[in-house]
């Protein structure tokens, strides 16, 4: 594998019970966006079957802690994998480690930010993988973004992404027990999430509130807040083709459904025209 890299939270008011602990959001991600996603391969799998099509290399955009990225490689894949935060890279490196030199030597890691990362090579496919898109949180962002992938592209190439579906009648600031784990260190974690619109900047900030406790120590809440840039269908569908890409497929769903006003999510497939 190779690895290339460009470039604490403070404390909040203490309650009573609980230390809290405010942190960078991709710091707090990497501790624990594994915990609660690593499980998850629907997308994983969409991806490797778009692979089957355009062969590889392949271009992870936001690749994150190397969740879809790693098993690419262990399916044959040569990948890369762009990610801008220090945090999440380092535990994808990690988990790259731990796997057999001819899976390591089939991935690359670049730190940087995918609006103007400059890879050496072309690629037969790129994707953006479980709402990654929606950091780019303006029109000028996700235009400078596209572009650059529409430039690490073969002629014929195929890009793909999928983001939520927008439920703008969500209950503001309710919040949303999302689940306990218990972690291979035994402390038990639950994760709450509250979530406000900012429906004039079609903007999201969601506050993820982890409560970590372990036997008879008092319990410690690390908060983290994300915005991201909802996006709606036909926004996207415009977005791809004035950045020189055709649409070929959509779809609301991993498994080839067609999308529709109930659809949780919306998934794009374009060609580099
Ligand atoms: C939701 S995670 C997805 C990780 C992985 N792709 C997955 O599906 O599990 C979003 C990732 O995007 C990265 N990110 C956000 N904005 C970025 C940007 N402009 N350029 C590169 N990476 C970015 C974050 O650091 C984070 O790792």
């Amino acid at each position: 594998m190779n690895t290339s890299k460009a470039g604490e939270g403070s404390f909040g008011d203490s309650d009573t019970s609980a230390e809290r602990e405010m942190l960078d959001p991709y710091e707090a991600s990497a501790r624990y966006y594994d915990l609660w996603h690593e499980d998850f391969h629907d997308d994983v799998e969409f991806y490797l079957r778009l692979a089957e099509r355009t062969g590889g290399p392949v271009l992870e955009c936001m690749s994150g802690t190397g969740r879809v990225l790693v098993p690419f490689a262990q399916a044959g894949y040569e990948i890369t994998g762009v990610d801008r935060s220090v945090t999440m890279l380092d535990r994808c490196t990690a988990k790259v480690s731990l796997e057999p030199p001819s899976v390591q030597q089939r991935i690359e890691l670049q730190q940087g930010d995918v609006a103007d990362v400059k890879l050496g090579g072309k690629y037969r496919l790129a994707f953006m993988p479980f709402n990654s898109f929606l950091h780019l949180l303006t029109t000028a962002e996700q235009e400078k973004a596209l572009l650059n992938v529409h430039d690490h592209l073969e002629n014929g190439g195929l890009f793909s992404f999928a983001v939520f579906s927008p439920r703008l009648d969500r209950p503001e600031h309710l919040v949303r027990h999302r689940g306990t784990r218990v972690t291979t260190q035994g402390e038990i974690i639950s994760w709450f999430e509250a979530q406000v619109f900012d429906q004039a900047n079609q903007r999201t900030t969601a506050t993820y509130f982890y409560d970590i406790s372990k036997q008879d120590k008092p319990v410690r809440r690390v908060t983290t807040e994300f915005t991201l840039r909802y996006l709606f269908f036909r926004e996207g569908l415009e977005l791809l083709s004035r950045c020189g890409f055709e649409v070929i497929e959509t779809y609301g769903d991993y498994h080839g459904g067609e999308f529709t006003a109930t659809s949780g999510i919306m998934v794009f497939v374009a060609r580099k025209s």
